[in-house]
């Protein structure tokens, strides 16, 4: 029985990406942030890894659970250098059984996407994602000097228009020229559907 669940979803997933909903409903940031979605996101745990890091002080790394409303994550990092690059990468992981890449694994450097999205889709959700989730770090070059922080909720706009059912994490990871990781976060989180439908075959 787990077996054919495990079946059902696997093919439910590569289904999913195969009908190019990756890149038809994904990227569309600012178009498709408003639209209502037919599923909810619970945040279960964040953490910052591979803490303390070379060049940075990470002060806060938190989830604040609240009554009737949805966690705040509060995030606090201070970088006295100054850094005139910063890789910046995405990577999403859906989990069947164990978890595995899914969907989202995208780098781009900090400098270049601040000066231009180039009509872009992936940069250009990319760019939406931080300016609604990490806007303090949404600022021309250098990076650097400064304290970053972060007090935001994540929200489903901020996701694709339709995600398949289950648990999730994203990745955040941000690192310099030489390769010193600045930061590098874990957000776990649930996609459950709407309504009476639950199976992931529905979206
Ligand atoms: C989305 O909603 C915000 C405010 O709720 C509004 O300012 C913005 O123009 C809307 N964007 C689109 C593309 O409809
Ligand atoms: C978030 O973390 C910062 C830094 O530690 C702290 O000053 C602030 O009070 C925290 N915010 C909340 C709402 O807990
Ligand atoms: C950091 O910023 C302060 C002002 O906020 C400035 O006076 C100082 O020169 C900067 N330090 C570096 C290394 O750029
Ligand atoms: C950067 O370092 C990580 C390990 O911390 C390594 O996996 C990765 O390959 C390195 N990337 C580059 C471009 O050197």
């Amino acid at each position: 029985m787990l077996q054919l669940q495990n079946f059902v979803v696997l093919l439910g997933v590569l289904l999913w990406t195969c009908a190019g909903a990756y890149t038809q409903n994904m990227f569309n940031y600012e178009e498709q942030k408003n639209l209502s979605r037919s599923y909810t996101i619970q945040v279960h745990r964040l953490l910052c890894i591979d803490a303390p890091y070379k060049e940075t002080i990470l002060n806060e790394c938190r989830m604040i659970f609240r009554r009737n409303q949805r966690p705040l994550l509060n995030v606090s990092l201070e970088a006295p250098k100054k850094y005139n690059y910063l890789m910046i990468q995405f990577q999403l992981y859906y989990k069947f059984i164990k978890y595995q890449p899914f969907l989202i694994d995208i780098k781009a450097e900090g400098c270049d996407l601040m000066r231009d999205r180039k009509n872009d889709p992936t940069r250009r959700w990319m760019y939406g994602v931080m300016q609604d989730l990490m806007s303090s770090l949404v600022h021309p070059c250098p990076f650097g000097n400064i304290t970053y922080s972060g007090l935001v909720s994540l929200k489903e706009e901020y996701a694709p228009r339709s995600v398949p059912a289950g648990e999730y994490r994203m990745d955040g990871i941000f690192t310099s020229q030489a390769n010193v990781t600045l930061l590098s976060m874990q957000l776990f989180f649930e996609v459950r559907r709407k309504g009476i439908l639950k199976s992931m075959l529905e979206w």
